[in-house]
């Protein structure tokens, strides 16, 4: 059996997308058991369903963070979840999550952490005047944005930029990273060396290219 990953999502799911891409057919080193989504009107959710995958709503309005987090915790049990991959999921998880899935949540974050934790990173970035932004892949911890990165992917901020061609860069990149993590993590090939994850036994990083947007 491979092992099984849950993606949580909030919104258009081109995260997701990459993720499906990378773990779809019989070469893939895991596969994605079920999509959730606190929002009903998550594109993600529609991507989900075209590729064959559980796609659940689960709704966290008039509930506890807690009770939110135990629906969570039954539905990626109840489809074999393993790892989870965050991809645009803009909820905060309680302990009670994080202690169900131990070391097994990761996020994506539009930024190169600890610069611009929180909502709208890439405006963050872009308003503070950075030259170069880029994405995070992190563990998760009880913190907002504070867990053990695992690998960062650097885009350059050109002076001609708008917010919206920051953005869509900063996307482009974290498509390439993501997918690469997950599948590092699946595989046992992730370590914590001197204080830092590696793969593979080094430090990831990936830089932007241009011939690849
Ligand atoms: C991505 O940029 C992701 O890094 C960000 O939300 C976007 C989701 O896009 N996540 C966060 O800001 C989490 N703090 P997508 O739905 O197209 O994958």
């Amino acid at each position: 059996m491979k092992p099984c990953i849950g993606v949580l999502i909030s919104g258009s799911g081109t995260n997701l997308a990459a993720l499906i891409d990378a773990f779809s057919g019989d070469d893939a080193k895991a596969a994605i058991g079920v999509v959730i989504s606190n929002r009903a009107d998550a594109y993600g959710l529609q991507r989900a369903v075209a590729a064959g995958i559980p796609a659940v709503h689960i709704s966290n309005a008039k509930k506890s963070r807690v009770d939110f987090d135990r629906e969570l915790i039954a539905t990626l049990q109840a489809h074999g979840v393993e790892w989870v991959a965050l991809a645009g999921f803009m909820r905060i998880l309680s302990p009670v999550f994080l202690e169900a899935f131990t070391g097994r949540v990761i996020n994506i974050h539009p930024s190169l952490l600890p610069s611009f934790p929180g909502l709208d990173a890439q405006e963050q970035a872009f308003k503070a005047g950075v030259k170069i932004t880029g994405a995070t892949v992190h563990f998760v911890d009880a913190g907002l944005d504070t867990g053990r990165i695992i690998a960062q992917g650097a885009v350059p901020r050109f002076e001609a930029d708008t917010i919206e061609a920051l953005r869509a860069r900063i996307l482009a990149m974290e498509h390439e990273l993501f997918p690469m993590v997950m599948a590092a993590a699946v595989s046992g090939r992730l370590s914590v060396e001197a204080g830092c994850v590696a793969i593979d036994g080094a430090a990831q990083a990936l830089a932007w290219q241009p011939d690849k947007p």
